[in-house]
């Protein structure tokens, strides 16, 4: 054919654009979206937040968080056995403190034979492979609720790091492998450190609650420890605006100077943001909290019908990965765990 003969001059398509480009085509078959998918999320993802309680034989469920129990050491032990067979990597131990042992001073915090650290203990006795990480934060423990020590209305914040330290080491000493503060005083991460390493505990790690916002998605958390009704006023004089970005990043490179080791972003999904400017700014193992109000939504919209739980939930968690975020601590990382493996 004669180039006079050829219907049309030059090429048919505009190079680079539409209809020679039809960003369909990789979507068009399972092999291939599996092929070029840029985020991925596995079971290695996922850190457990459980719940342990006092007693033996003991579970508890708890209204709003569906799905989730207070567990007595005994039946947690076998439960967090379960989730190290799935391949969870670790779990984050809450303890609920029996009324009788709360104080205005939380000074139950610092026993060595406190819930959490017989949980330690035993946790690191019949499942040593899995990680173990519990926060440094007096809230379980006080009267009032608190993440620190009260004077009239103010929290304290010198003479709270004081007895974070105390309660990271009791627990460092019953072999926690990650202590986490999450009451966000100023300079804990620093004088953490220093007081692990002083009690010979320079490898036990820290996970810095690094931007930890004083929200309204932590009600069924606060309902599992049984610190809603105590709580007296908010968190705002220490838990960060929801409002902020810089502040943010101030908050994680000085917890980072101070020697943690890792930090988290909490709550989860509408601080996706934050997760991937953290992620990206400093570059860092970097964690996010499906908080328990995440989890409650999510669980009451799927009770009802309304949204399809296995989906949304493998969505919401791939969310976090494509956000940028190492590890998400979730209420439903066995749930996850097992539809991964089912695939
Ligand atoms: C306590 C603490 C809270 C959570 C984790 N550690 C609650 C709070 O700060 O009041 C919330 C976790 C959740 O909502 O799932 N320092």
């Amino acid at each position: 054919m004669s180039t006079a003969d050829r219907p049309t001059q030059g090429p048919r398509h505009a190079a680079g654009q539409y209809p020679r480009v039809r960003l369909r085509r990789n979507r068009a078959d399972g092999w291939n979206r599996r092929l070029v998918a840029e985020t991925r999320l596995g079971v290695e993802d996922l850190i457990w937040p459980v719940f342990v309680t006092e007693g033996s034989g003991v579970r508890e469920p708890i209204a709003s968080l569906p799905g989730v129990d207070r567990l007595s050491v005994d039946l947690l032990v076998e439960a967090v056995g379960e989730a190290a067979a799935l391949g969870i990597p670790a779990v984050a131990l809450f303890p609920v403190t029996p009324a009788h042992l709360k104080t205005p001073d939380g000074r139950e915090a610092t026993n060595p034979d406190n819930i959490a650290c017989r949980a330690i203990r035993a946790l690191k006795t019949s499942v040593p492979q899995i990680g173990v990480f519990t926060d440094a934060a007096l809230d379980p423990y006080t009267t009032h609720g608190h993440d620190g020590l009260l004077d009239e209305d103010r929290i304290l914040n010198d003479e709270t790091v004081e007895v974070l330290c105390r309660q990271a080491v009791a627990a460092a000493d019953a072999g926690v492998d990650v202590v986490s503060p999450s009451d966000m005083m100023d300079g804990r991460i620093g004088a953490i450190r220093d007081a692990l390493d002083g009690a010979g505990h320079e490898m036990v790690r820290i996970c810095s609650y690094a931007a930890k916002y004083a929200s309204g998605y932590y009600g069924p958390f606060r309902d599992a420890i049984g610190t809603k009704a105590a709580l007296r006023g908010d968190k705002k004089t220490y838990q960060m605006d929801p409002a902020n970005t810089e502040e943010a990043m101030r908050e994680t490179s000085l917890d980072l100077a101070e020697g943690a080791d890792m930090v988290m972003v909490k709550p989860g999904l509408p601080y996706l943001d934050i997760v991937r400017r953290v992620k990206e700014t400093f570059g860092v193992p970097t964690f996010a909290y499906h908080v328990s109000g995440e989890y409650a939504m999510l669980k009451a919209a799927a009770g009802n019908g309304w949204i399809d739980n296995d989906r949304v939930l493998m969505e919401t968690l791939g969310c976090f990965r494509r956000a940028g975020a190492d590890g998400i601590l979730t209420y439903a990382a066995v749930e996850a765990a097992r539809l991964l493996r089912k695939g």
